[in-house]
């Protein structure tokens, strides 16, 4: 097989483009640069510069490395932003793989890995978040991405294209600090940028109904994203016409954000500085943590890596970008 990687000069992507290479695919990296960079890509592998919204460079893209399959990861990811950008959010993340499936029907490209979002399901008012969970996002970055899985799922079922969505849950560390995380959206970023200004990182409110009254996630390495994509990408090799599965990839365990933050502050050496606790952040809900039973059962694929491998990781990437 010959995989195409959308955004695999970016965060997520470069990941799971190492982790292709290194299961022995064949790959080729299709992004606008937008967040990505270059020189992320490996050495050897093809970059295609340009948009997932540009149906003929796409399909350009495919006949001449004679792709297989593609990993659909250039999305835009930010929930905050897309309730103020929705239409933008809509264009990139629904016509986006609207364009690409066109491109793969036209040229014959029939397998799809497409990165899906723990923020489909909104509040779930459940402990342990399965896929048959009712899908309510709260945000048009979740609703861009839940209509994302049901395009896809309608052209498995009328085009015979085997698709994986896989819905992430809060991804977190790096490879090598080269390919770390530059964007500072998620909480141990947050985290970090506070400490470096001298400032006390924010628990966003501790009244919730949970152990420690903070917030509960999932939080999951981005070398545990990577394998469970080439993992995805081999169960569709074989895979019957028009499968369609989606499956939560999460590590099934929560952690709090006291928790995290305490854990962060320990790694970054400053256990003396105290975590300001503050107000709720709108939209947050109290816990979301994963059952990762259907990806254990489907791809063979588990978690192995472990909070302080991320949280290390990441404070690693950190340093190595403010050096
Ligand atoms: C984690 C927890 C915050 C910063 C989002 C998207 C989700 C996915 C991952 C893309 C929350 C708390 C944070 C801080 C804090 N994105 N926090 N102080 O909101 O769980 O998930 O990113 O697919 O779809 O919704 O992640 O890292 O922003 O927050 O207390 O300075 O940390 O309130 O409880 P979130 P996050």
């Amino acid at each position: 097989m010959s995989w195409l990687v959308t955004g695999g000069a970016g965060y997520i992507g470069a990941h799971v483009v190492r982790a292709l290479v290194d299961g022995g695919e064949s790959v080729v990296v299709y992004d606008d640069l937008s967040t990505g960079c270059a020189d992320r890509v490996p050495a050897g592998v093809p970059l295609v510069v340009g948009s997932v919204l540009d149906g003929p460079l796409l399909e350009s893209a495919i006949r001449d490395h004679a792709v297989t399959g593609v990993v659909h990861i250039a999305a835009k990811k930010q929930v905050g932003e897309s309730v103020e950008q929705p239409l933008r959010y809509y264009r990139e993340n629904v016509t986006g793989p609207e364009t690409l499936l066109e491109a793969m029907t036209a040229c014959g490209a029939d397998r799809l890995v497409f990165s899906s979002s723990a923020a489909v399901y909104g509040m779930p008012d459940v402990d342990l978040v399965t896929e048959d969970t009712p899908c309510l996002p709260m945000s048009p970055y979740g609703e861009t991405k839940l209509v994302g899985e049901w395009l896809i799922n309608a052209a498995a079922r009328a085009h015979g294209i085997r698709a994986a969505s896989l819905r992430y849950f809060n991804v977190a560390g790096a490879a090598a600090p080269e390919l770390a995380d530059t964007g500072v959206f998620n909480l141990i970023p947050m985290v970090f940028e506070r400490l470096e200004a001298g400032e006390a990182p924010r628990v966003f409110g501790d009244d919730y109904a949970t152990p420690d009254g903070t917030c509960v996630r999932d939080y999951i390495h981005v070398q545990d994203i990577a394998s469970a994509h080439l993992a995805a990408a081999r169960r569709l090799t074989d895979a019957p016409e028009g499968t369609a599965l989606t499956l939560n990839i999460g590590r099934g365990e929560g952690s709090s954000v006291r928790e995290m933050v305490d854990r962060i502050l320990k790694v970054a050496g400053k256990e003396d500085v105290a975590p300001q606790v503050t107000e709720r952040r709108p939209g947050d809900p109290a816990r979301v943590v994963a059952s990762a039973d259907r990806a254990r059962e489907e791809l063979g694929w588990t978690a192995r890596h472990g909070l302080d491998d991320m949280i290390d990781s990441a404070w690693q990437g950190w340093r190595h970008r403010n050096r």
